[in-house]
């Protein structure tokens, strides 16, 4: 346990002189060396790697969130971590040093660098270079723009009628059958990675985040357009989700290698569990809400349970990055830069059991080839994909100018739209499949009738600057 406040200015005067002769004795503090210092690029990357697994908004062990400058200067449950300034007599300090340092707890020690870093910045006054300091919005929404951006994400209302698309840091609501002006609903992330409609279409999510700083997300009332609620999560990008099957929480893949389950309810808390080694891409519940399937940059896919956050089982080490996932009640699929999509037979991987065709009777799957089934190949990598709200068919898209709609039970494909402004960064479906919409690179958004593939509709969501509209 960490010495008591009161000791401490004693503790640190009597007796630092005899610790630091004790262990390596840690350089002399540089005032010019400290005022070099960036709280953003030098100080937070330490507490990132050592401190927040324990110390953060999911975390907050001792009563103490390392996050933020200002989360620092409140301190834990044993109050202030520091006074600028001051930095050997400060909690945050002791704790770090000696022979057997308390913290980062049952972790090795920081190295002596990392420690004059923390010193040198408290010596200087532990200022906060952050752009998230505070937290007010930095996000410029431009009235109009010199291009369209990239849509990064598409989702139906569940009729079909309503289309949200994902443009920068807002998002645009488009009446497919109407020619009213698009409602624009600006968010607070930087670049937006996901929305999508409930399963009753009442509620509209958006998220995203800013790289390196934090993710969030926003629920919007898509009626009228009011934000019915939004948080940031976590300290870096979210990327993309699904609504659990009850409606009550949204499941989020982040660059921090976590899933973060969401509730709608402000104050109730996030779920965030480590599960991937690198960026998860895409999140998926299964219809009955108790499991989970992400992939992502460390090209697994992977099964785990919502209630304990547990892995179930890996079911692909794929050779390359997976980019979306989905899930019915038979199958989990995913695909990504291997030009396929990959259903899994989740009866067969989860019990470890399959049945072989010879009727000899159960045996263990050992491989994955068991309960592996897959799609035809694709034309290039995929890079988005959607199933419609009754898990019945799925729409693929990606690098190439087509979007294939296949009928998950037999991997069928079903409809096939030609000619459409590749690369698609995004595609969706409404509930009962007779819709879908996709969202380009190039900055289009077009809605089409299925399985006929008729063009309903095709526009540039957002408002550009009047020389670029002509041009158009
Ligand atoms: C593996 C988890 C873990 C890690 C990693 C960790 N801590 Fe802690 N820390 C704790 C726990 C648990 C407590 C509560 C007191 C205790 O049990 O020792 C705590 C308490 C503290 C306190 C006292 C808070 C108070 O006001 O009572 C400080 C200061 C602290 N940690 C600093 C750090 C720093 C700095 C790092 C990173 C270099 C770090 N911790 C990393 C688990 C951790």
């Amino acid at each position: 346990m960490r010495p008591s406040t009161s000791c401490f200015v004693l503790c640190v005067l009597v007796v630092s002189a005899s610790l630091v002769v004790a262990q390596d004795p840690l350089p002399a503090l540089d005032p010019a060396a400290a005022d070099k210092l960036s709280f953003r690029n030098d100080v937070q990357p330490i507490l990132k790697r050592h401190c927040w697994g324990c110390h953060s908004a999911a975390k907050p062990e001792g009563g103490l969130r390392l996050d933020s400058v200002a989360a620092m200067l409140k301190g834990g449950d044993s109050g202030p971590l520091f006074e600028p300034g001051k930095p050997d007599e400060s909690a945050l300090v002791q704790m770090i040093i000696g022979p057997e340092p308390e913290m980062p707890k049952k972790q090795p020690p920081l190295s002596v660098a990392k420690i004059q870093i923390l010193r040198h910045w408290i010596l200087a006054g532990a200022k906060d270079d952050s752009p998230a300091a505070g937290s007010p919005s930095t996000i410029q929404i431009p009235e109009t723009y010199l291009s369209p951006p990239a849509v990064t994400s598409a989702a139906l209302s569940p009729d079909g009628k309503l289309l949200a698309a994902a443009c920068r840091s807002e998002v645009v609501l488009i009446d497919v059958d109407a020619e009213s002006a698009p409602r624009r609903l600006p968010t607070e992330s930087g670049l937006l990675t996901h929305v999508e409609f409930n399963a009753d279409g009442t509620l509209l999510a958006a998220a995203g985040g800013s790289p390196a700083q934090y993710g969030d997300v926003r629920f919007f009332n898509p009626a009228d357009g009011t934000v019915v609620s939004g948080r940031r999560i976590g300290h870096d990008t979210l990327f993309r989700g699904n609504f659990a099957p009850d409606g009550k929480s949204i499941a989020f893949g982040g660059a921090d290698g976590a899933i973060h389950i969401v509730p709608l309810d402000a104050n109730a808390p996030v779920r965030s569990f480590d599960l991937h080694s690198d960026w998860i891409l895409d999140v998926a519940y299964s219809p009955d809400g108790t499991m989970l399937i992400s992939g992502g940059r460390d090209k697994a896919t992977k099964i785990s349970s919502v209630e304990t956050g547990e892995l179930l089982r890996s079911v692909d080490g794929s050779t390359e990055l997976v980019s979306a996932v989905a899930a019915d009640e038979q199958f989990a699929v995913s695909a990504g830069r291997a030009r396929t999509l990959i259903g899994y037979e989740l009866k067969t991987a989860l019990s470890g059991v399959g049945v072989t065709g010879s009727g000899n009777g159960a045996q263990p799957v050992t491989n994955r080839d068991q309960y592996v089934k897959n799609f035809e190949g694709q034309p290039g990598e995929v890079l988005d994909m959607a199933f419609s709200g009754d898990r019945k068919l799925v729409a693929v898209a990606g690098d190439f100018a087509e979007v294939r709609v296949y009928q998950i039970a037999d991997r069928q494909r079903v409809a096939t739209i030609s000619n459409v402004p590749a690369p698609i960064y995004s595609v969706a479906l409404n509930a009962d499949g007779t819709r879908l919409a996709l969202g380009s690179k190039s900055g289009q958004v077009q809605v089409y009738r299925l399985p006929e593939g008729t063009l309903l509709k095709s526009v540039v969501p957002v408002p550009l600057a009047p020389a670029n509209q002509t041009a158009l």
